[in-house]
């Protein structure tokens, strides 16, 4: 058995949670290694639809779950999640905690900036990652030694910050003391003994907080090397990256979208694709697929191990036009350098018109596998392919679990 990351390639939201489910099955481990309770995964198995925060997405497969030291972790939210699903997961002694400190600081940040609010889910990860890097954040294996989380370096100069409590300071004890672990150990012992690891990404590699959109990121590190840092394991031992990309575009929060759409369409897109925030309910903008930003996102992403899977095709179903962008346009220049949009800001997308996805019965189609595609989602797969100079290993058409046509069974391949 080997082991396997699966990251997002856009802005967050591309279905990683769906894919992680499926994948989750050929896995002894799922790993969270970035981010916080801003992830909002989802996983729809039968009737129920289950949404993951701080749990990875692996849950429902009763698969061993762990929480790497790159995740900030809000014990509030771990309890919650652990009361609704019947899980078994471990979390890094190094993990910093978020605590009612960040998500005040988070508030007020928002707050103070005004107009340019980078619109954050709220959920304390910024301040988090902050007092973590100025190094007054508690951590799990603080909490275990019975210290109280002590900001008085950094309350001294803000006045009225909401800090925890003794009380909140016992109850998130009660919670991490006896699921605390050396997980980079574990995750050793199970890699020697010839058991699989599946890392799951949160975000999107466009929310990196170098590679992305800055300001308008993220936090952490969402691109795939950084499961080295953020769970203690080399990323030479991951044999295969698994990018998820939607076969459109959505954002949430600010920052720049070349391939935006508004108006009447755009409604009718969002409407089509369900696309409303899984954490915080805000809708999310949605846009043409970039292929321009996509073809980044890959440079940054393990390309020589990296395949794709493409989520959400049967949103475009049925729909009259289908486009991507294969360039950018600046000032009436033209370049292909996704760096330029960080540099420049401003630009507007040149557009590929490819041939619309028909209605189709989507169910039966998965069922019957690659070769029963519609001609036209297979020439739109092949356009991908060849802009991006990697496979598409499988294309994802509803949210339920059997809802993906896989190119060959089960799609990582080593
Ligand atoms: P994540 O953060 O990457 O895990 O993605 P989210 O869960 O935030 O958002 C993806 C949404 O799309 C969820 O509501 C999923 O149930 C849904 N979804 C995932 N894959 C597909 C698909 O192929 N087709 C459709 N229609 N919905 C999908
Ligand atoms: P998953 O894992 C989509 C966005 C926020 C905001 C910016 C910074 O479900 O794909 P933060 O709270 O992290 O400081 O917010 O990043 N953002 C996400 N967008 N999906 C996510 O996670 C996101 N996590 C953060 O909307 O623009
Ligand atoms: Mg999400």
């Amino acid at each position: 058995m080997k082991n396997a990351v699966v990251i997002g390639l856009q802005w967050g939201d591309e279905g990683k949670g769906k894919i992680i489910d499926y994948l989750a099955a050929d896995f002894n481990a799922i790993v969270r290694f970035n981010g916080g309770s801003n992830a909002g995964h989802t996983v729809k198995a039968g009737r129920e639809k289950h949404i993951f925060h701080i749990l990875p997405s692996g849950a429902l497969r009763g698969k061993q779950l762990y929480l790497g030291s790159g995740v900030v972790l809000d014990p509030d939210s771990l309890r919650k999640e652990l009361e609704a699903e019947n899980a078994r997961v471990k979390v890094d002694y190094r993990c910093s905690l978020v605590t009612p400190f960040e998500k005040w600081l988070d508030r007020r940040l928002e707050e103070s900036r005004g107009g340019s609010a980078i619109g954050t889910t709220g959920r304390g990860i910024g301040p988090a990652y902050a007092t973590r890097m100025l190094r007054v954040a508690p951590r799990v294996a603080d909490l275990i030694q019975g210290k109280q989380p002590d900001y008085t370096s950094l309350t001294s100069i803000i006045a009225g910050a909401e800090i925890p409590t003794p009380e909140w300071a016992k109850s998130a004890r009660d919670i991490l003391e006896p699921i605390a672990a050396d997980v980079p150990a574990e995750l050793m012992e199970i890699d020697t003994k010839g058991d699989g690891i599946l890392f799951e990404g949160a975000q999107g590699a466009l929310l990196d907080l170098d590679y992305g959109t800055y300001p308008f990121v993220t936090s952490s590190h969402t691109i795939a090397s950084y499961v080295g840092v953020g769970a203690g394991f080399s990323v030479n031992m991951v044999d295969s990256v698994i990018g998820v990309a939607k076969a459109y575009q959505t954002r949430v929060g600010a920052g720049p979208f070349p391939t935006e759409l508004g108006g009447a369409f755009a409604e009718d897109l969002r409407t089509r694709g369900d696309e409303f925030g899984s954490t915080t309910g805000r809708p999310r903008r949605v846009g043409w697929l970039d292929l321009v930003s996509l073809k980044y996102s890959v440079s940054l992403n393990e390309p020589k191990k990296l395949s794709l899977i493409i989520t959400k095709a049967d949103v475009l179903s049925g729909m009259k036009e289908l486009k991507v962008a294969v360039a950018y346009s600046f000032e009436g220049s033209e370049t292909t350098d996704f760096t330029r949009l960080i540099s420049c800001g401003n630009a507007q997308p040149v557009y590929e018109d490819l041939e619309p996805l028909p209605a189709a019965d989507w169910g039966m189609i998965a069922k019957q596998g690659w070769d029963a595609m519609p001609i036209e989602l297979k020439k739109f797969v092949d356009f991908v392919e060849n802009y991006l100079r990697v496979e598409v290993s499988a294309v994802s058409v509803g949210p339920e679990r059997e809802m993906i046509i896989e190119r060959r069974r089960r799609v990582i391949s080593y």
